[in-house]
């Protein structure tokens, strides 16, 4: 070939190139694979982001003198006139471009030409889109940390309104000893205040640039990462390129996070769920919460916590899904990666609308006194005060306690409670019993006797409810 020659079929491949990428390829992509490889019906989600992020990388490029201001000023034209596209739902998104990122870039460059070309000088998608994931899931954590706190607030109220509300607290789901209601909520708005710091924490880790890594290597170009990072709110720049482009370490800590509240959730919806059937009939939950049976006309069901339930199994799946994805890669970028979005996504989605629904479902939940007190009264509830009661009057704990299980199967065969015993018949287990153990006998005297901080005492409900409402204001 002569030199004309070459020029010319160097010209007819660039006439034929149909992707950015497609220059080296001597056939199209099936299209069997184009579909099976491409993101776009799903990391579409992530555009306001890779808008942002270009920006910012764009400014920089500008200020370094990679690109000239007139093309710096064409790309925030076009990308301006791009989101609003994009926000009113009027953007094309192609499948033959395969994804969010050159999406938008193509749609770029239709508007403005070379500038927009010029874009994509010291970047990779490898960068491009692990930035774009970290300013998502950036937005979202703060979210989900909003969500967290509105179900708290339900929680204290509720509590709040329940601080000396008396029910049987349980192990093993036998009745154990009395507690509040309030103190038992209150162990959920803890739950969840963990949870609050396990994600603000994993934020910490979120929050960092992976832009200007470029494809694994980072770039020739003299670009100011630090001036990136803080135009688009990073703490930091990742330090490695290679680590930067393929880890990802803080999406699988965002979803342990989200495992976690799930698992919580869904402890306390197994609670509502027998709290709400008739063999308890301690709380009603509100009927916009439930549903009835198509078949058993007195049916009414607690759907949303049963659902709370089963979607925790959806999310540790989630979390699943992404260690295994991560487990085994070779650094740096794997196109496996790109698995990373809808799990990811799935886990926000899922968390979020259970967060809302959960502190609405738990305004709208009324409590039986009656029935949780009565259900407290039953089972011996107050047998480890007997037991107390003796130790302290100099009786040692062990055979304080064997003296109560004695006297608990003594009451178990005549089918009465403890406090029904006469002061003889107690007596008749240990003398040193006197009149005053019936006020130890009382759900009230076992309440208030565990006044200190993390005890059940309505007083210090009260006070862990005010610490609480502190904390999370
Ligand atoms: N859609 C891709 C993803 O989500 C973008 C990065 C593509 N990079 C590549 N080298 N093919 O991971």
């Amino acid at each position: 070939m002569n030199d004309t020659q070459k020029n010319s079929s160097a010209q007819s491949a660039l006439n034929k190139k149909d992707t950015s990428w497609s220059g080296r390829f001597n056939e199209p992509v099936a299209a069997l694979v184009k579909k099976y490889t491409a993101s776009i019906s799903f990391d579409q989600r992530l555009a306001v982001f890779d808008i942002q992020g270009s920006l910012a990388h764009a400014q920089m490029l500008g200020a370094q003198k990679i690109i000239s201001a007139d093309d710096v000023r064409a790309i925030e034209v076009g990308l301006a006139e791009i989101l609003q596209e994009v926000e009113a739902g009027q953007f094309e998104w192609l499948l033959d471009l395969e994804d969010v990122h050159l999406n938008i870039e193509k749609r770029l460059t239709d508007k403005i030409g070379d500038a927009g070309k010029r874009l994509h000088t010291g970047r990779s998608r490898n960068d491009q889109v692990a930035t774009d994931v970290r300013l998502w899931l950036r937005a979202t954590t703060d979210q989900l940390l909003l969500g967290l706190r509105k179900l708290q607030l339900s929680l204290l109220d509720l509590a709040e309104t329940h601080f000396d509300t008396v029910m049987p607290g349980f192990t093993h789901l036998q009745v154990a000893q009395p507690v509040t209601f309030g103190h038992h909520l209150m162990a959920y708005v803890e739950m969840l205040k963990r949870d609050a710091e396990r994600f603000g924490d994993a934020r910490r880790r979120i929050n960092r640039l992976p832009l200007g890594a470029a494809a694994l290597a980072g770039t020739s170009y003299p670009i100011d990462r630090e001036m990136v990072a803080k135009s688009l709110g990073f703490d930091d720049v990742c330090e490695n390129s290679l680590d930067a482009v393929s880890d990802r370490d803080f999406a699988i800590e965002f979803t342990f996070a989200a495992s976690l509240v799930m698992t919580h959730l869904s402890r306390l919806s197994e609670e509502l769920i027998l709290w709400s059937s008739p063999r308890f009939a301690f709380i009603d939950i509100a009927d916009r919460f439930c549903t009835g049976s198509s078949i058993m006309p007195q049916k009414k069901n607690p759907d949303v916590p049963e659902l709370v339930r089963g979607k925790t199994g959806r999310v540790y799946g989630n979390l699943t899904s992404l260690l295994t994805l991560m487990k085994g890669q070779p650094l740096a970028y794997n196109k496996d990666n790109q698995e990373d979005k809808e799990p990811l996504f799935d886990t926000a989605d899922t968390l979020l609308v259970t967060l809302e629904i959960y502190a609405d479902m738990m305004r709208g939940i009324t409590v039986n006194k009656e029935n949780m007190r009565q259900a407290a009264s039953e089972g011996f509830a107050t047998a480890t005060d007997l037991a107390d009661y003796l130790a302290k009057k100099g009786m040692p704990f062990r055979d304080a306690h064997e003296v109560v299980a004695l006297a608990v199967r003594y009451a178990v065969d005549q089918k009465v409670e403890l406090s029904d015993l006469s002061l003889a018949t107690l007596q008749q287990f240990a003398p040193s019993i006197a009149e005053d153990v019936y006020t130890v006998l009382t759900l009230e005297g076992s309440l208030h006797s565990r006044d200190h901080i993390g005890g059940t005492a309505p007083a210090q409900v009260k006070a862990a409810i005010a610490r609480a409402r502190v904390a999370i204001k």
